[in-house]
């Protein structure tokens, strides 16, 4: 409430203080025109002002929080918001009307919330062109939404009921460098993603894919895929992404036959996790990766071969964490002669 006060006291008396710098007299003019004068600026205010279920912080007058509010609807936006706070929030619905004001947001945040793909106007994110974080997890959405800015770097759509991406839905987004669509109903991304030079993080799991997505950007640094039932990867889909650090494919129905060889021996893997799976062999794996996660698959033989191909005082695993609980073997399938190869494990559990 003070804030409101503040602010509103604050643009009636920017005005009259600018008028009196050019204009000594200026006072006694503002005066006598004091009806006309207050009329407008009522209208500036109520463009400018805070909705009253909101807080506009003056040490922050560019952000606006009505998270938590039990709001039904957006509120009214003063253009000049760049951050939007309407989260954990009970919004059914977003118009095409809704955001037309609000041209300066940089980020919208608008999770947890009751959105539907048919309550989303098909021009409701048009006039938001510098916006760059859009977040729409925990909601009902059963498509990605049309016209989203191409501005975007960080687009969270996780936990809703999406159940197909379209090449139209994210083309042209290449400032896009993290996208997440997990906890949904995918089963299968086409070719979507081909276009998003700039994405790092990519986090997919927890939906119907049957198979890895066609086109995966050549920057990924984390692919996050697991929660599945991809039974099967394409040939050296691995090869290409060369920055590439931390895979998770855990919880497929990836079996050995469904795994070219060397699918995994690329270097500049730091994690891999292939954890809840179908195999019976170790896959060959970089002498570079530090940490593999095989638990609770089929293994029955322990492969030294699959870390080492050469042991040498260069050539050994860099493997720290080692993980192959929930097989079909013990310590006593481990040779011997491993501690030369996996020389800097610290845990293997088995
Ligand atoms: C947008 O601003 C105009 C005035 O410029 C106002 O009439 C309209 O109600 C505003 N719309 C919203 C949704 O805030
Ligand atoms: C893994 O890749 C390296 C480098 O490309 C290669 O030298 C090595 O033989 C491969 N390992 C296996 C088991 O094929
Ligand atoms: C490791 O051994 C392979 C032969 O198996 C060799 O081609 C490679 O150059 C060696 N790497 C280093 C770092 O010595």
């Amino acid at each position: 409430m003070t804030t409101r006060v503040v602010a509103f006291l604050l643009t009636a008396l920017l005005p009259l203080s600018l008028a009196h710098l050019n204009d000594p007299l200026a006072w006694l003019y503002t005066r006598n025109t004091q009806g006309n004068d207050h009329a407008s600026l009522q209208a500036d205010a109520a463009i400018s002002a805070c909705p009253d279920v909101c807080d506009c912080p003056p040490t922050f007058p560019v952000a606006m929080y009505c998270d938590g509010r039990g709001l039904t609807a957006v509120p009214s936006i003063p253009s000049h918001i760049k951050y939007l706070y309407l989260q954990n929030n009970a919004i059914t619905a977003l118009p095409d009307s809704a955001l037309v004001n609000a041209t300066s947001l940089v980020w919208l945040m608008l999770h947890h919330n009751q959105l539907t793909s048919e309550a989303i106007g098909a021009k409701a994110f048009l006039k938001l062109e510098a916006l760059e974080r859009l977040y729409l997890q925990h909601n009902s959405l059963t498509s990605i939404p049309a016209n989203l800015p191409r501005t975007l770097k960080d687009l969270r759509m996780n936990h809703n009921k999406i159940e197909k991406v379209a090449v139209a839905d994210l083309e042209g987004m290449d400032q896009l460098s993290l996208l997440y669509l997990h906890d949904n109903a995918i089963t299968d991304m086409g070719t979507s993603l081909k276009a998003l030079k700039s994405l790092m993080v990519l986090d997919i799991s927890s939906n119907q894919l049957t198979k890895v997505p066609d086109s995966l950007p050549e920057q990924v640094h984390q692919l996050y895929m697991d929660h599945n039932s991809i039974d099967s990867l394409p040939e050296s889909f691995l090869t290409s992404l060369t920055q590439l650090q931390y895979v998770r494919l855990a919880h497929n129905q990836l079996t050995d036959q469904g795994v070219p060889a060397n699918t995994f021996n690329v270097s500049g893997l730091v994690e891999l996790d292939l954890s809840f799976n179908r195999l019976e062999r170790i896959p060959t794996v970089s002498t570079s990766l530090q940490h593999l996660y095989l638990q609770a698959n089929r293994i029955k033989e322990f492969t030294l071969g699959s870390f080492c191909v050469f042991t040498d005082v260069t050539n050994f695993s860099r493997l720290q964490t080692l993980r192959l609980d929930g097989n079909e073997i013990g310590m006593e399938d481990i040779p011997a002669d491993s501690s030369l190869c996996l020389r800097s494990a610290s845990a293997i559990d088995v």
